[in-house]
């Protein structure tokens, strides 16, 4: 595994490069470390998390890399370079800050790029690609910092994005992670299952982030795990509320605004169900779907009667409709 190894200390290489690049450098300084204290983050949570700076060069990183000794197949498998047709190497990352994902042993396996740029033609982030190092739909961001805090709370934020994990550390809730760049995988939740049991999705308030919240809590009822979700007001993700309304607000929103997942997901149906009796029973039938996706038949016995008193629909009719989608699956 010479390989594997040559790849994490490039990895761990570039970090320092971009931290570098960042902290030491005029240019990192006035663009990219100015541009994360307007955001709002604290010093010590940008030397936390890493983060750095990519100059807007072409090869800034291939050549520091290629002086230091690193090969150029190395850098172009774990996609800190890009090759040309004429096999010239050029800098993924240029222009954009940085920020490291670690594995869970806290070792770099790969980065996420945001421009600073407010154009809508530049894609927002840029990410590494799979590689031997970096399987990403077995990776959470920010899980090595918050698997302690995830252990002592006994719960697991899940947000979307690198910021929203960024600023919750900052705001004092350092049991969050995210899947950022992928939608949730099944090894990702395997992964949260190793310390808790019990998730509060804090998806972006925006029809995209109620979608995957739907999406996202099936798949969690299904490996056994205990779903709450908390909407954010409309426009707004777990970051720009830190840094709009401040960390005590965010606490007090984060701990009053939770709601089961049954509720969540009547309420969010039933707002488009209005008053028709035809997509009222299609919003039970769906309920009872996710229900019917728990591993544990004693949950899936007490959602029933919480269900049958939030829909007011007889337990009787939501057991038969339950069997029925059981039978169908079987
Ligand atoms: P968002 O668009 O919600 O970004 O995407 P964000 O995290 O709120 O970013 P800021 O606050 O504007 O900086 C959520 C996550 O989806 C991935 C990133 O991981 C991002 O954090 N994403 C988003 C991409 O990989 N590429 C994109 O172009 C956009
Ligand atoms: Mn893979
Ligand atoms: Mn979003
Ligand atoms: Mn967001
Ligand atoms: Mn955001």
């Amino acid at each position: 595994q010479d390989k594997r190894e040559s790849l994490y200390v490039l990895s761990q290489w570039a970090g320092k490069f971009f931290k570098d690049q960042l902290w030491n450098t005029d240019i990192g300084n006035s663009i990219g470390l100015s541009y994360f204290k307007e955001r709002g983050y604290r010093e010590d949570i940008i030397r936390k998390f890493d983060l750095g700076y990519s100059p807007d060069v072409w090869t800034a990183l291939v050549d520091a890399a290629k002086k230091d000794g690193f090969q150029e197949g190395y850098l172009t498998e774990i996609g800190l370079a890009i090759a040309r047709d004429d096999k010239s190497l050029y800098d993924r990352f240029r222009g954009r800050v940085v920020f490291p994902i670690h594995n869970l042993t806290g070792r770099i396996i790969g980065f996420g790029g945001r421009t600073m740029k407010t154009e809508k033609t530049v894609p927002k982030y840029v990410n590494s690609p799979e590689s031997e190092i970096y399987h990403k739909s077995d990776v959470l961001y920010g899980l090595s910092f918050a698997k302690k805090a995830i252990m002592d709370n006994d719960a697991c934020y899940l947000v979307e994005g690198y910021a929203d994990v960024i600023s919750m550390h900052q705001a004092g809730v350092e049991n969050v992670v995210s899947s950022s760049g992928t939608s949730l995988t099944t090894g990702q939740i395997k992964l949260i299952s190793r310390f808790t049991k019990n998730v509060v999705i804090l998806y972006d308030g925006d029809a995209a982030g109620i979608k995957a919240s739907l999406r996202g809590t099936d798949m969690l009822l299904e490996e056994g795990l205990n779903v709450k979700i908390l909407l954010f007001p409309d426009g707004n993700d777990p970051d720009s509320y830190v840094q709009t309304f401040g960390s005590s607000a965010f606490k007090e929103y984060v701990s009053a605004g939770q709601q089961d997942f049954i509720f969540f997901k009547t309420n969010i149906l039933l707002k488009d169900a209005n008053d028709d009796p035809i997509k009222r029973a299609e919003v039970i039938r769906e309920v009872v779907e996710s229900i019917a996706l728990i591993p544990d038949e004693i949950k899936v016995s007490v959602f029933i009667r919480q269900c049958s008193s939030l829909l007011d629909i007889e337990e009787r009719v939501l057991l038969s409709e339950l069997n029925k989608i059981r039978l169908n699956k079987a």
